[in-house]
């Protein structure tokens, strides 16, 4: 063989190789050609097997060239092997299978206190009543004075109210929206008031904030029969025709009379007992109470500058979460605030 030859022989190599990589379609593949050409018996060492065998002058070139043909071979090598490692790689994460069901969009839900929130400002809107909302950071003014809540009252003991400054609180009730609403508009008003209240207060059944719904009306000849029927056809609206309500003699400085509501409890329908055991969301009584109301105090008409002769109302709040966990069976008031989506997505 002379040096030419030896040289054709090694350039050759270079489109047979090709070629070869062309049908690897695998790792397998890949090794495969790599031996049959570059490998110790290969035919790259085959060929340079002859060279010493060549004239002295053709030897340096060929010696060269045998080089070159190694490293292209091996570049051609390498980037054929990265790209079926990629490949490799790629069909793994993207195995496609069309029988598989597909996966249905996350879908967000209302909080149970917004829906039962919507649903009680709902019942309300439809017998004609206003919502409106107000500051829950309060002046002592709304929140308590105009209530008929004078200094020295137990419910301004720190123990109750988060203080912001002396004269400035969270707001304990909603009840300032219906100092806020009758110092804006002349009566008759009708309204609710939805939103957050706070209070001084957190263990199993107390949070510190909660949710709260104010109900006012004011007009001329309101009685104590309209106040009954107003809560009795909306408690049933709530909690289904079957539930017997019950207004219980009570105390609120804004109000006078003043009741408290109870309905027959939910979980045990009135017996005290579930399977024979105390019901302890009614604690055997049979009876859950879910709302304060009244008539209000003429002294709040008086600090609201409406004639008490002249008008008379009846006022009511009720606990959002209180209804929430009674209308849902929900036995743990924390609930509502850990956001955990498995407990909200049932909603
Ligand atoms: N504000 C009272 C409370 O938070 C509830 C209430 C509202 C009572 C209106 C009577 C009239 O307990």
């Amino acid at each position: 063989m002379d040096g030419n030859e030896l040289i054709k022989k090694l350039e050759g190599l270079v489109p047979a190789f090709s070629e070869g990589l062309d049908q690897a379609f695998s790792l397998e593949d890949l090794e495969a050609l790599r031996i049959e050409f570059l490998g110790r018996k290969g035919r790259l060492a085959e060929i340079m097997a002859a060279l010493p065998a060549i004239s002295s002058e053709d030897r340096p070139l060929a010696g060269r060239t045998a080089n070159e043909v190694k490293g292209r071979l091996t570049d051609l090598f390498d980037g054929r092997k990265a790209a079926l490692e990629q490949a490799k790689d790629d069909s793994a994460s993207a195995t496609f299978d069309p029988t598989m069901p597909g996966r249905a969009p996350w879908r967000g839900s209302l909080h149970p206190v917004t829906l039962v929130m919507e649903e009680i400002c709902g019942i309300f809107k439809g017998l004609g009543y206003d919502i409106v909302t107000g500051p829950e950071v309060e002046n002592d003014y709304y929140n308590f004075e105009a209530l008929n809540i004078p200094a020295d009252h137990p419910a301004r003991d720190m123990q109750d109210t988060l203080y912001v400054t002396d004269s400035i609180v969270l707001r304990t009730h909603t009840s300032p929206l219906q100092v806020r609403t009758m110092l804006a508009r002349k009566p008759p008003v009708a309204i609710v008031a939805p939103g957050k209240v706070y209070r001084r207060d957190s263990d199993l059944t107390h949070t510190p904030m909660f949710h709260q719904i104010e109900g006012l009306l004011v007009d001329t000849d309101v009685s104590m029969g309209d106040l009954r029927g107003t809560l009795t056809s909306f408690v049933r609206q709530v909690f289904g025709a079957d539930v017997k309500v019950r207004f219980r003699p009570s105390f609120f400085p804004f109000t006078e009379p003043s009741a408290e509501v109870d309905i027959s409890c939910v979980m045990c329908g009135g017996k005290g007992r579930v399977d024979g055991k105390p019901c302890r969301v009614c604690k055997e009584t049979g009876w859950v109470e879910i709302l304060g109301s009244g008539m209000v105090d003429p002294a709040v008409f008086k600090a609201v500058g409406y004639d008490p002769e002249k008008y008379t109302g009846f006022a009511f709040g009720l606990g959002v979460e209180r209804v929430a966990m009674l209308k849902y069976g929900i036995g743990d008031l924390r609930m509502f605030f850990e956001n955990d989506v498995r407990f909200l997505g049932q909603f």
